[in-house]
């Protein structure tokens, strides 16, 4: 491929300054909801040893069978640790994280969140890529149907920050517990003994590696036997019925509407009881804007101690499709404020001091300090969409004074230099200051990311 070819790989896309609003405007929402109610943020590698998919996503998932992204190396010694793999989700690591950092140790239930890439060698499609964006949340240590309403009770809070929630449906299932499970997978198999020939082939390989993904196949053949099949709900134990009707009475509760949905089963194998998925009103499952459920057995998988946990993951490039559909505009925080215009090697040395000046104050200043003229300059403020411009030529410098031009009303006046910054500060009013104190965000760190 020639250097004037290179494309982003496939299924992935660069975040260009226009959508990179809606990602921080996500961000924030989630950050602000996630403080509020007590998670700590945690950052894992965004590759780890493969094995750790295996074991707690399911060797038989779509996941890990067809979209893990391999990592080798070509050093021998670390050939030895094995094969390493990009996360293709972030709770499988952040488990691998509670383990290895002795969480347990910690005042029960730990609540964590986490953004950032994940990787899925998936055959892209709209709303489904190879790196896509999730924020994630965990709550871990205990199990009670309290914690699942409140998990999702947060989930709900921000996205009706972001404004979408009314177009999203929240699907309920209880898909009980590993035991419940195999007596259903059992009766499912016998149900299909001589039906096989109708599946499609990929879901006659599902019916032997993971036949709970039958339920939600999207094949119609499929869909047609799945109405006769016997049921999961009638495999339930009493206990679980039991935590399936108190999560229920506790979304009531917190005023939060659901759909219960039985024929939810979600696509990763550590989901033990609640499970739950956001659907667009109009596409329903496809590109769900996120997901998550209990996922009890995953740490001792990973071989800690059983814990008791839930989750759940949002996927933001489908969140930011929901905003634009929605016709939501994140606030620009990118705006020029002011443009500073100058000629001559005196004008340059004092606008140099100004903008640094300015930008201290919290005022978005740019300045073209090449040799351009001063009308194009003057263009290039416009292009830049700049509320002020301040000028300075020879003439200006000998006398001290410098030009401020209101760029929207076209209008322009002297003033002497000293007073150029406390007046555009007075215009821009203190309020719209973009100030920042390393202080106020010592141990946020890479939190503001
Ligand atoms: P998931 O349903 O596999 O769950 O993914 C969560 C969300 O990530 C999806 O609903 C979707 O919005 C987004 N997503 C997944 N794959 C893609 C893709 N290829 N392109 C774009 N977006 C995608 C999990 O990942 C679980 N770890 C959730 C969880 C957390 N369960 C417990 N804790």
């Amino acid at each position: 491929m020639s250097q004037s070819t290179f494309r982003t790989p496939k299924g992935t896309h660069d975040l260009l300054p226009e959508d990179h609003v809606y990602m921080t405007y996500i961000k924030k929402a989630v950050r602000h909801r996630a403080r509020q109610a007590g998670y700590k943020r945690i950052e894992t590698p965004i590759f780890e040893h493969r094995s750790i998919f295996e074991r707690g996503i399911g060797e038989h998932t779509d996941i890990v069978e067809k979209e893990l992204f391999m990592v080798s190396s070509k050093h021998s010694a670390e050939q030895e640790e094995g094969d390493f793999a990009l996360r293709p989700e972030l709770t499988a690591s952040i488990c691998r994280s509670y383990i290895e950092h002795g969480m347990q140790q910690l005042p029960q239930p730990v609540e964590l969140y986490a953004i950032g890439p994940c990787f899925r060698h998936d055959r892209p499609q709209k709303g489904r890529y190879r790196q896509f964006y999730q924020y994630d949340f965990e709550i871990i240590g205990l199990r009670d149907a309290s914690l699942d309403a409140q998990l999702i009770h947060v989930v709900h809070k921000v996205l009706s920050d972001l404004q979408i929630l009314d177009r999203l449906r929240l699907q309920v299932n209880n898909i009980g517990t590993a035991e419940n499970r195999g007596q259903f997978v059992a009766a499912l198999k016998d149900y299909f003994i001589g039906k096989e020939r109708n599946l499609p082939e990929l879901d006659r390989k599902r019916l032997e590696t993971n036949p709970l993904r039958l339920l939600d196949s999207k094949e119609e053949d499929t869909q047609i036997l799945i109405k006769s099949a016997p049921k999961l709900d009638q495999f339930l134990d009493d206990e679980s019925k039991e935590y399936h009707a108190n999560v229920l009475e506790y979304l009531d509760t917190l005023g939060i509407s659901y759909q219960e949905n039985p024929g939810l089963v979600r696509g990763l194998d550590y989901y033990t009881q609640t499970v739950f998925e956001y659907w667009d009103e109009t596409t329903g499952a496809q590109n769900a804007v996120g997901g998550g459920g209990r996922y009890d057995p995953l740490i001792a998988m990973l071989g800690g101690k059983e814990t008791p946990a839930i989750g759940f993951a949002g996927g933001m490039e489908r969140t930011v499709w929901q905003m634009k559909q929605a016709g939501v505009q994140p606030p620009d925080k990118d705006q020029v404020d002011v443009f500073v215009a100058q000629l001559g090697p005196e004008a340059k040395k004092k606008c140099l001091a100004l903008i640094s000046e300015l930008r201290d104050k919290g005022v978005h200043t740019i300045g073209a300090l090449g040799e351009a003229s001063l009308k194009s300059q003057m263009r290039l403020a416009d292009k830049f969409a700049a509320r002020f411009t301040l000028l300075l030529g020879q003439v200006e410098v000998k006398e001290d004074v410098i030009i401020l031009r209101d760029m929207a009303a076209g209008k322009q006046k002297q003033i002497p230099f000293k007073k150029a910054i406390p007046e555009i500060i007075k215009l821009l009013g203190d309020r719209n200051l973009d100030t920042y104190t390393i202080n106020d965000h010592i141990g946020e760190g890479v939190d503001e990311d």
